[in-house]
């Protein structure tokens, strides 16, 4: 796998795959990479031949006293776990490589970024909109990978690329577990052993409620319910428990079989800020 640090170095190697007449799959990610993000890489490696993953982190999606500077940074071992996986190309930009000290431009995609993680981190989805339709546009890729656990991010990123024409096809890959549900995050390792124990509880109880729901339980009812068993179990606080439409995010207020909604939580549990999202529908 080869690592390039430059837009012009990206650009060069995908024009030669492109006069190969090959065809191009983008993962972008943070790194402290897992098991979830090397699923994308297979979602990209079955569309194209070529599969090129991104890492770097952000700082435009960070709000004031987030992680950035103590957000986990390994590059080798992110590049050896990309390598095993079958990824073609990394692009590792620096900051500078992305914004140049002069940078102007701004990405908000309104109406989907102000509800959910957008209200409780403010300036996130602008964020992740400004870097990724820069890494679409740097990368002129078939495909782009997202996963499904950051639901909100995936919608965010379908309507702007829909909107700005971005000719690039967002795909979505499912979200990968731990063995107790727990969907897998660079930020569980945030956990202690007790604080492990207790997130299982957020999958196992957003999967319950959205059961209760899909058999003609109360949608409002049983999000507040929802939330006041997390906060019992452990949790030191919960951001929401909201039943939403899987693509416009409005809120849904009755479940309707034919176009179920889903159900997203987001809760703290000590240094990390946990979320997952699960369709509405009987437990399988
Ligand atoms: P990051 O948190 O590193 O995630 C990179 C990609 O991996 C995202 O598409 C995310 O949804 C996906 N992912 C994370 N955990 C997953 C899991 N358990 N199962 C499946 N996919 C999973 O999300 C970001 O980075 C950034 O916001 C980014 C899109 C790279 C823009 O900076």
């Amino acid at each position: 796998m080869k690592i390039v640090r430059t837009v012009k170095d990206l650009r060069a190697q995908v024009a030669l795959w492109r006069a190969q007449h090959h065809s191009i799959s983008l993962i972008p990610t943070m790194g402290a990479l897992h098991e979830g993000h090397l699923s994308l890489v297979a979602v990209g490696k079955k569309a194209a031949h070529k599969a090129v993953a991104t890492l770097f982190v952000n700082p435009t999606q960070f709000g004031e006293g987030e992680d950035l500077a103590t957000y986990p940074r390994d590059e080798d071992r992110d590049a050896r776990m990309l390598a095993g996986a079958g990824c073609d190309l990394l692009f590792i930009p620096s900051v500078e490589e992305m914004y140049p000290s002069d940078f102007s431009t701004e990405v908000r995609v309104k109406g989907l970024t102000d509800c959910l993680c957008g209200a409780a981190r403010p300036g996130h989805m602008d964020g992740v909109a400004q870097v990724v339709s820069k890494l679409l546009n740097q990368a002129g890729a078939n495909y782009a990978v997202f996963g499904e656990k950051d639901w909100q991010q995936l919608a965010v990123i379908r309507r702007m690329a829909r909107d700005l024409n971005i000719p690039t096809d967002i795909l979505g890959g499912p979200t990968q577990r731990e063995t107790d549900g727990l969907a897998m995050s660079s930020r569980n390792r945030y956990l202690n052993p007790d604080q492990r124990r207790i997130a299982g509880g957020l999958n196992r109880e957003l999967f319950a409620a959205a059961a209760r729901i899909a058999g003609g339980a109360p949608v409002d009812a049983e999000c507040i319910v929802t939330a006041k068993i997390l906060e019992k179990s452990g949790f030191d606080s919960v951001d929401y428990v909201e039943a939403r439409d899987p693509e416009t995010l409005q809120p849904v207020t009755v479940h309707d079989p034919a176009r179920p909604g889903r159900l997203f939580a987001a809760a703290h549990l000590g240094k990390a800020r946990l979320i997952d999202n699960v369709t509405i529908a009987p437990l399988s």
